[in-house]
C-alpha cells in the first residue's frame, strides 16, 4: 500500500528516492511521485509503475533533499492530480501522506473560503495547505506541522519539505516511519526494507512523535509539545534484494520456497523426544499456559485463514476454547477482554492496520497479545513487545502463500506445547512433531510432480464462479484457495464449509460448474464425499485436492494428489495445489500475478 522514502543529505536525492519507490513497489500501489528542493520545490508526479516515474523525469530533478510516495487510492480516483507530493498554493510546502484524514471533508470548505485552491480529491491534501496557512501567519516550520496536526483526526505517516528549508519533518499517528541515520545523511521510509542498503542506525517513530531530519542529525519532539526521546535501534535483519532466480515471478518461487521456509520455521522448535515444540518467544511457561481460559486469534485475509486453522488445533489438542476473528471488525464491536486470555496477532507484513488496531483495542482493555509476524522489527512485532517469528523471508508477490504455509505451522506448534502442558499425551505429541518434520521433504515432492494442475486450470479459467468446499481444518483451506484464485485470476470464487453448501451455493451449480473440493483423509472424509456426490449429481466437475492413494479419488473428476500426513497438519500440503491452480489460471488469462490489481501487499489503512 502507499510507502514512503525521503532523503537528506549531500548526495543528489532523486536517483535515492527512485531506488526507494522501487523498494516499495512490492506493497502495492497505484501511482508514484517525487519533490526534490533545489532552492524551490519541484514535483513530478504520475498514475502507473515507478519506471514510468522515472522516464518522465529521465535526467532527474537537481536537488539534495526529497521525498516520495507511493500511492493506493483511498479518497479519490487514481489520477496525477491525487497522486503525492501534494504541494501548497504557493509552492512552498510539499508533503506525503500515509493514512487518512478523517474530517478532511469538514476541513476543505473552511480551507477553500479563506481562499485555497484544492488540485485534487484526496484528504491528504487539507494537510499540505494548512501547514501552509501557519507559516504564512509566521509558525515555524515545526510549529506550523504540529498546529496542522492539532487540526487533523485521523491517521498519519508523513514527511513535509519547506522551500529554502534544508530538512524534512516527519510525523506518526498510526502509520509506520523510519529514520536511517548515515554518515551526514538521512533517509526515512515507510518500510524499514527500504533503508537497509544505507544504513542500520535507525529510529522508529512512535505515534505523536515528530521529527526534524536534516543531514546525519535528529530532533525528537513529541505533537502534544516538548522534545521526545531519541531512541536509536540497529535495524536487525536484511533480507536484501529477493531477486527471482530461475522463476519468472514471485508467487511462483515463492510457492516453491516453501520446504526451505517451512524447516527455517520449525528449526529450534520442536522437541521430538519429548512430542512438544518450545516457541521461546512467547515466554509463556507452562505453568501460565495450564491456567490460559481462551485463545483469541486475530488476522485478515490469509492469516485469518491460518488462524482459523489454529484455533482448531488448539481445541483439539489442549482442549481449550479458541476463536479466530477478523481483525477488521474486531475493536468496532466493543469486544470483551479477558485479560487471562492468550491473544495472538497474526500478520505477514505486521504492518496491517486492522491488525495493529485490534491489538491497541486489546491492550488499552487490559489484554495481553502476543505477535505471530513474518517481518522482524515491524509496528506489530514491536507493539505486542513478544511473539513468534514466522521466518518465511521476504514475501514480495502481493498473493500470500509461504507464510501462510508458516504461520499454520507456528500456531500448530504453539497447539502441540500448549497441548502438553494440558491434554495431550506425549505419544500424540511425539506423532505429531514426527510429522510436521515431515512435511518440508514431502513439500518437496509435491512440487517436483504437482499433478494435473493444467487440467484445473482449463475447467476453471473460464467458469462464471469457483465453489470452493472443505470440512474441518479444509474448511479455512478452501477459503484460502478461494482468495487465492480470486486475488490472482479475477475468477468470483466462494468457499463454504462441505455441509453448509446446500443450504445456498448449491442454487449456482449448473453442468460443468467447477468445484474444488478439498478432502484429505481424516474423520471428516466421508462426509465430504456425500457433498461431493450432491456437487455431481448436478453436473458439477469435481477437481479434487486428496491424499496419495485415496480411494476418494474415485469421486474426482480431476484429482490431484498430495502426501500423505496427520489430519491436523493437512493444510501445510492441501494448500500448495490451490496456490498453484491461482498462480496457472492467472497466467492464462494474462494477469499480472505478482501486483493483482487494486490489491496491496500491506494494508497500512482501515
Ligand atoms: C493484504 C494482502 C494479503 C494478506 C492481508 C493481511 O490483503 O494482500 O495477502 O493476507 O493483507 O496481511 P498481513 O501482512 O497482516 O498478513
Amino acid at each position: 500500500m502507499c510507502g514512503i522514502f525521503g532523503y537528506v543529505g549531500n548526495r543528489q536525492a532523486t536517483p535515492l528516492l527512485m531506488e526507494g519507490l522501487r523498494r516499495l513497489e512490492y506493497r502495492g500501489y497505484d501511482s508514484s511521485g517525487v519533490a526534490v528542493i533545489n532552492g524551490q520545490i519541484e514535483v513530478a508526479k504520475k498514475i502507473g509503475k515507478v519506471s514510468e516515474l522515472a522516464s518522465m523525469i529521465p535526467t532527474g530533478i537537481e536537488g539534495n533533499i526529497g521525498i516520495s510516495h507511493t500511492r493506493w487510492a483511498t479518497h479519490g480516483g487514481v489520477t496525477d492530480e491525487n497522486a503525492h507530493p501534494h504541494i501548497s498554493n504557493q509552492s512552498n510546502v510539499a508533503i506525503v501522506h500515509n493514512g487518512i484524514i478523517e474530517n478532511a471533508r469538514q476541513l476543505r470548505p473552511r480551507l477553500e473560503k479563506q481562499g485555497v485552491k484544492f488540485l485534487s480529491e484526496t484528504d491528504s491534501e487539507v494537510l499540505v495547505h494548512l501547514i501552509a496557512h501557519y507559516l504564512d501567519l509566521g509558525s515555524t516550520p515545526l510549529s506550523s506541522v504540529r498546529r496542522a496536526l492539532h487540526r487533523v483526526r485521523g491517521t498519519w505517516g508523513l514527511c513535509v519539505v519547506f522551500e529554502g528549508e534544508d530538512i524534512i519533518i516527519c510525523a506518526r499517528n498510526g502509520s509506520p516511519l523510519v529514520i536511517g541515520i548515515g554518515e551526514g545523511e538521512s533517509f526515512i521510509a515507510s518500510d524499514q526494507h527500504a533503508l537497509t542498503q544505507y544504513t542500520d542506525r535507525a529510529i522508529f517513530l512512535e505515534d505523536g512523535e515528530i521529527a526534524v531530519v536534516s543531514a546525519g542529525k535528529v530532533q525528537m519532539h513529541l505533537l502534544s509539545g516538548g522534545r521526545a526521546a531519541q531512541n536509536i535501534t540497529t535495524l536487525e535483519e536484511d533480507w536484501g534484494e529477493a531477486d527471482l532466480g530461475e522463476f519468472p515471478h514471485f508467487m511462483l518461487k515463492e510457492i516453491h520456497e516453501q520446504p526451505e521456509a517451512l524447516r527455517q520455521c520449525i528449526s529450534g522448535r520442536t522437541l521430538s523426544s519429548e512430542g512438544n515444540c518450545k516457541l521461546g518467544g512467547l515466554e509463556l511457561s507452562s505453568k501460565e499456559l495450564q491456567k490460559i481460559p481462551h485463545v483469541r486469534l486475530l488476522g485478515c485475509g490469509t492469516s485469518l485463514h491460518a488462524c482459523q486453522v489454529g484455533r482448531l488445533a488448539i481445541e483439539k489438542l489442549a482442549r481449550v476454547p479458541a476463536s479466530a476473528h477478523v481483525a477488521s471488525e474486531f475493536r468496532h464491536n466493543d469486544p470483551i477482554i479477558d485479560p487471562k486470555a492468550l491473544f495472538l496477532a497474526v500478520s505477514q507484513s505486521g504492518e496491517t492496520a486492522d491488525t495493529l488496531s485490534a491489538v491497541k483495542e486489546i491492550q488499552l482493555k487490559g489484554g495481553k497479545v502476543r505477535g505471530v509476524v513474518n517481518v522482524v522489527g515491524s509496528t506489530i512485532a514491536r507493539q505486542c513487545g513478544r511473539g513468534v517469528y514466522i521466518h518465511s523471508g521476504p514475501e514480495q508477490a502481493v498473493a500470500s502463500t509461504k507464510a501462510f504455509t508458516n504461520m499454520t505451522a507456528a500456531l500448530v506448534m504453539f497447539s502441540i506445547q500448549i497441548g502438553r502442558a494440558r491434554s495431550l499425551t506425549r505419544n500424540r505429541g511425539r506423532d505429531l512433531v514426527k510429522n510436521l518434520n515431515a512435511i518440508p521433504d514431502q513439500l518437496e515432492a509435491y512440487l517436483a510432480n504437482p499433478g494435473p494442475i493444467m487440467e484445473a486450470v482449463k475447467a476453471v479459467k473460464e467458469a462464471k464462479m469457483v465453489l470452493f468446499l472443505g470440512r474441518g481444518v479444509s474448511a479455512p483451506v478452501a477459503r484460502e484457495g478461494a482468495l487465492k484464485l480470486m486475488e490472482v485470476a479475477y475468477i468470483p470464487c466462494l468457499a463454504y464449509p462441505a455441509a453448509e453448501m446446500k443450504h445456498g451455493p448449491i442454487a449456482l451449480l449448473e453442468p460443468g460448474s467447477p468445484v474444488v473440493v478439498i478432502a484429505p483423509n481424516d474423520e471428516l472424509k466421508e462426509k465430504t464425499r456425500s457433498n461431493i456426490q450432491e456437487c455431481r449429481a448436478r453436473g458439477a466437475k469435481i477437481i479434487l485436492i486428496h491424499e496419495e492413494g485415496d480411494d476418494i479419488a474415485e469421486e474426482a473428476d480431476i484429482s490431484i494428489s498430495v502426501p500423505i500426513t496427520t489430519p491436523l497438519l493437512s493444510p501445510l500440503l492441501t494448500v500448495v495445489p490451490l496456490q498453484l491452480l491461482a498462480y496457472n489460471t492467472a497466467l492464462e488469462l494474462d494477469c499480472d500475478v505478482d501486483r493483482p490489481r487494486n490489491l496491496a501487499k500491506s494494508v497500512t489503512v482501515e
